[in-house]
C-alpha cells in the first residue's frame, strides 16, 4: 500500500475506536494483554522501549514511568498515542522503511505488534524493515516481533526451517504469503506476511539467539496458536557463529481464559447465552496482524479444536459481536 493509502486506512474516526475495534474486542483482547504480559517481562528499571508500529500507543500505554518511544505512519493513530502516553520521550511520524541514524543500537527493547511492516508492495521492504529495527535495538537488546504467516491465513502448516539449511533443489517455497481484509468500513489491502522461516532467516544476520514462543491457543475460534519471534544477543560486525534457534511449545490456556471462553465445556453443552435472532451466514474471520487458521506444528488442541460445526457457530457469534 501506498503511504497516504496507510495514513487513510489508520486514520480518522477509526484511529480513535481502535483499541475498541481490536484491543478490547473478544477476539483479540486475550491477544493484546499477552502483549503487555510479555512486554512487562522484558521492561527492567532502566530499559529504554521503542514500540515500532505503535500504533494508539496501547502497549506503551501500560507503562507510564518507563522510558518509552513511538514510531508510525498514521498522523491520526499517533495523536491517539501521544494523547494516552503524555510522559513518554519521542512520537515520531515516519516509515519503518527509513532508517533512523540517531537510534542505531539505542533501544533496550524494540517491539513491533500487529504486524505494522505487512503494508508494503514487496518482501524486499519488509527486508529493510526487519533490518531497520535490528539496527536501533541495542547490543544487548531484544527484538519482539509477533508474527503471522500462511499458517495463520490457510490453515497450511509450515515447518520452521533453520536459516542455513539448503532448500532441495527444483523445489517451489512458499516465502510469504499477500492477503486481503474487509473489516469494517475499511479495506487491508495486499499485505504481506512473511513465512516464518523467511523472517527466522532475516533476524539471523542480525542477532545469535532467535526464539519462537506462542500464545495460548485462545480465543478456540483462531483456529491457531500465535507465534512471535523473539531475538537477542545482536551480533557484533563479523560474527557468524550459527544461531540458537529455539521453538517454545504451546503454553495451556490460563483457566480465567478457558472459563471465558468454555474451553472444555461439551460440544453439546447447552450454549451460555443462546442467540436471540437467526444466525447470518458464516463470514471470514476479522483479522489484524493475528487471523484463522489450523494449529502448524506441535502445540496442544482444544479437545473440540476438530469439531468444525461447533467453530462455525462460535465464529458466527464472535463476528456478530466484534460488528456489534
Ligand atoms: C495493525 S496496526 C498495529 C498497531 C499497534 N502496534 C498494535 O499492536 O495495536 C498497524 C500500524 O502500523 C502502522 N504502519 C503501517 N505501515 C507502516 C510503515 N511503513 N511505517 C510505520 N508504521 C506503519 C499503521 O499506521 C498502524 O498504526
Amino acid at each position: 500500500m501506498e503511504t497516504d493509502d496507510v495514513q487513510a486506512l489508520y486514520g480518522g474516526d477509526y484511529a480513535a475506536g481502535y483499541n475498541d475495534i481490536w484491543q478490547h474486542s473478544d477476539t483479540w483482547s486475550a491477544e493484546a494483554s499477552f502483549h503487555v504480559d510479555s512486554i512487562r517481562e522484558l521492561l527492567g528499571p532502566t530499559t529504554r522501549w521503542l514500540d515500532a508500529g505503535c500504533g494508539t500507543g496501547w502497549n506503551l500505554s501500560h507503562f507510564q514511568g518507563t522510558a518509552r518511544a513511538g514510531l508510525d505512519l498514521s498522523p491520526d493513530m499517533l495523536a491517539q498515542a501521544v494523547a494516552a502516553n503524555p510522559d513518554a520521550l519521542e512520537f515520531r511520524q515516519g516509515d519503518l522503511r527509513d532508517d533512523v541514524p540517531e537510534w542505531h543500537d539505542a533501544w533496550d527493547l524494540v517491539t513491533c505488534t500487529g504486524q505494522p511492516y505487512s503494508y508494503v508492495d514487496r518482501l524486499d521492504d519488509i527486508a529493510t524493515i526487519f533490518d531497520n529495527l535490528a539496527g536501533w535495538t541495542g547490543p544487548d537488546g531484544t527484538c519482539f516481533v509477533p508474527m503471522g504467516d500462511l499458517t495463520d491465513v490457510a490453515g497450511v502448516p509450515m515447518d520452521i526451517r533453520r536459516p542455513e539449511e539448503e532448500y532441495p533443489y527444483d523445489t517451489p517455497m512458499v516465502d510469504a504469503v499477500v492477503w486481503s481484509l474487509w473489516e469494517h468500513d475499511r479495506y487491508h489491502r495486499q499485505m504481506i506476511w512473511p513465512s516464518v522461516s523467511w523472517c527466522v532467516k532475516a533476524f539471523a544476520q542480525h542477532f545469535g539467539r532467535i526464539e519462537i514462543h506462542r500464545w495460548p491457543h485462545v480465543p478456540p475460534w483462531i483456529p491457531v496458536a500465535r507465534r512471535i519471534l523473539v531475538a537477542s544477543d545482536k551480533r557484533a560486525e563479523g560474527d557468524d557463529r550459527p544461531v540458537v534457534l529455539i521453538e517454545h511449545p504451546v503454553p495451556p490456556v490460563p483457566a480465567e481464559l478457558a472459563e471465558r471462553f468454555g474451553i472444555g465445556v461439551p460440544a453439546d453443552a447447552p450454549a451460555a447465552a443462546p442467540d436471540p435472532e437467526p444466525e447470518p451466514e458464516p463470514e471470514p474471520e476479522p483479522a489484524r496482524g493475528p487471523g484463522p487458521a489450523s494449529e502448524p506444528v506441535g502445540g496442544a488442541e482444544p479437545a473440540d479444536a476438530a469439531d468444525d460445526s461447533k467453530w462455525r457457530s462460535m465464529r458466527r457469534r464472535a463476528s456478530k459481536r466484534i460488528r456489534g
